[in-house]
């Protein structure tokens, strides 16, 4: 649990408290970057009144110069940023948007009573096989939806780093390589993943008939007669012998509960959402709702190049680049390319007879020479409680991971480094200035939707 933080209290105290170290010494002692920030890897948890991200911005601009907030509003032709008329319209463009994108293939996406079960469902840890690992034990509220780890452990370790469940909804396709085409298709794999959950598909929909059917019922319909344990053996998923064996239709029926799950998760994870932030409101005309630092770090993160890939409302552009991040795991370093691979062989995508309504017209992708080692552009809402960065949580801080792209990047493991990625040096206040404004995109907590957290 993290130290919750007076976040009017600002400066180098507050850091100290809670400057990353709070969750994960092996994270908190990180000083990779040699530089002098740390202060956006923090994790407050903020209280309501308070603008969340522009205290970061502030605990941001302590640890540098001191000045960089109390400096002069700048004076530019965009809302006071140096931008000119091009750069501007892409600016304003990144303000956060209240409407969801539709949901691929799952009619009950927006259902209040789905979303309830999911919600119940997210923070079960009996949808474990130890009963001890639940979504949110990777994907943890106090930790902005993540973990707070370099990479996650669940029954086992997992290969990358946890991204946040915020904002989640806005994803087109989840995974770090794209390998999910749905929302509700991506909550299936942690359950039978081995690492991570390592349930089945028959223990989950026993435990559906043990303890929701009444809310799962009013949802999707009469469950399957699992009581008959001689039908619906206690344990099994493809692969099985007891799974395996069943009676096809009864295989079916076990399937459809599954993938009800699914969907349910979805639901809830569609309320996830976080906007708008300092920067939103300074968008919409409240110009001392961010920093004149964090004004002066909008420049900077043009002029840095960032927008080429971290635009519009989430500041992602939904595609895979790569960026020749260092990678010690083979198979997850060839990124899209064998995301790709894997979508096309999975068993809950969009050509599936699971998928509610027509295969939208993205799918299927088909994988070119630049996925090949390319991860997807992750938002950049947030970072203030999301870290560690990048899909191996290499960066401990933000200040680490944003060199590393002010450096042009790395060498590729596989496939070549994405040439909109160029090298840009700056001086230590407009990196301190970039940060700040990285720290004006902090939005609000999720609205708790059903009383207290299941905990
Ligand atoms: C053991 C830790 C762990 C557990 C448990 C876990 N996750 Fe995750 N989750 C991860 C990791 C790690 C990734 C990224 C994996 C990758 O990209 O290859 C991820 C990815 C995701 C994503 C994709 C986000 C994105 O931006 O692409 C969502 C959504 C998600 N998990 C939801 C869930 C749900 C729902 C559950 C429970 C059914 C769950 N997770 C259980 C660790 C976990
Ligand atoms: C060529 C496209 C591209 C450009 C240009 C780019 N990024 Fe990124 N950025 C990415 C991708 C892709 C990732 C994820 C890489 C990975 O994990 O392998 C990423 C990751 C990040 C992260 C980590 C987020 C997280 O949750 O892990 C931050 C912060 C970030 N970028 C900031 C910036 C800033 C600041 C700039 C400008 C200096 C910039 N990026 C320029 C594509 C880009």
């Amino acid at each position: 649990m993290v130290t919750r933080v007076d976040t009017l209290v600002l400066g180098l105290a507050v850091l100290a408290a809670c400057g990353g170290a709070a969750a994960d010494p092996e994270v908190g002692g990180d000083t990779t970057a040699g530089t002098t920030t740390t202060g956006a890897a923090s994790r407050e948890t903020t209280g309501d009144d308070d603008p969340a991200g522009s205290s970061s911005t502030a605990a941001v601009d302590a640890t540098s110069s001191g000045e960089a907030s109390t400096g002069d509003v700048p004076d530019g032709p965009c809302m006071g940023i140096e931008l000119e008329d091009d750069a501007c319209e892409i600016l304003r463009a990144m303000r956060w948007t209240p409407e969801l994108p539709p949901a691929h293939g799952n009619a009950v996406a927006d259902d209040e009573t789905a979303a309830e079960l999911g919600f119940a469902l997210f923070f079960d840890a009996r949808l474990s096989s130890n009963n001890q690992v639940r979504c949110a034990t990777c994907h943890e509220p106090d930790f902005g939806f993540g973990d707070g780890k370099p990479v996650s452990m669940g029954v086992g370790t997992v290969a990358r780093n946890a991204p946040s469940a915020l904002d989640v909804a806005h994803v087109r396709w989840q995974f770090w390589d794209g390998r999910a085409d749905s929302l509700w298709s991506q909550a299936l794999a942690p359950i039978e993943h081995p690492d991570e959950m390592a349930s089945t598909r028959l223990a989950v929909a026993h435990r559906i008939f043990d303890d929701y059917a009444g809310r799962y019922e009013a949802v999707f319909g009469p469950l399957p007669p699992l009581g008959d344990l001689g039908r619906f053996p206690a344990t099994g998923a493809p692969g099985w012998v007891a799974y395996d064996g069943m009676d096809p239709a009864d295989r079916h029926a076990v399937d459809e509960v599954f993938v009800n799950v699914g969907k349910s998760l979805e639901a809830y994870m569609r309320r996830l959402v976080t906007g708008p932030a300092p920067f939103d409101r300074f968008l919409d005309g409240e110009l001392d709702a961010i920093s004149p630092a964090a004004m002066r770090g909008a420049a900077v993160f043009f002029a840095a190049g960032c927008p080429s890939c971290h635009a519009g409302p989430q500041l992602a552009d939904g595609a895979f680049h790569n960026l020749g991040m260092p990678d010690d795991d083979d198979a997850s370093a060839q990124g899209r390319a064998l995301g790709i691979e894997r979508l096309l062989a999975a068993e809950f995508n969009a050509a599936s007879e699971w998928f509610d309504g027509e295969p939208p017209t993205d799918f299927p992708p088909t994988v070119g020479a630049a996925d090949l080692g390319a991860f997807r552009t992750p938002t950049l809402r947030n970072l203030a409680v999301t870290g560690p960065y990048g899909h191996t949580g290499a960066y401990a801080n933000l200040s680490a991971i944003v060199q590393f792209h002010l450096d042009g990047g790395g060498e590729p493991i596989v496939g070549e480094r994405d040439a909109l990625l160029q090298p840009h040096e700056l001086e230590l206040d407009a990196q301190d200035d970039l940060l700040a404004f990285l720290g004006s995109l902090r939005g609000g907590e999720p609205p708790l939707p059903w009383g207290e957290w299941p905990m």
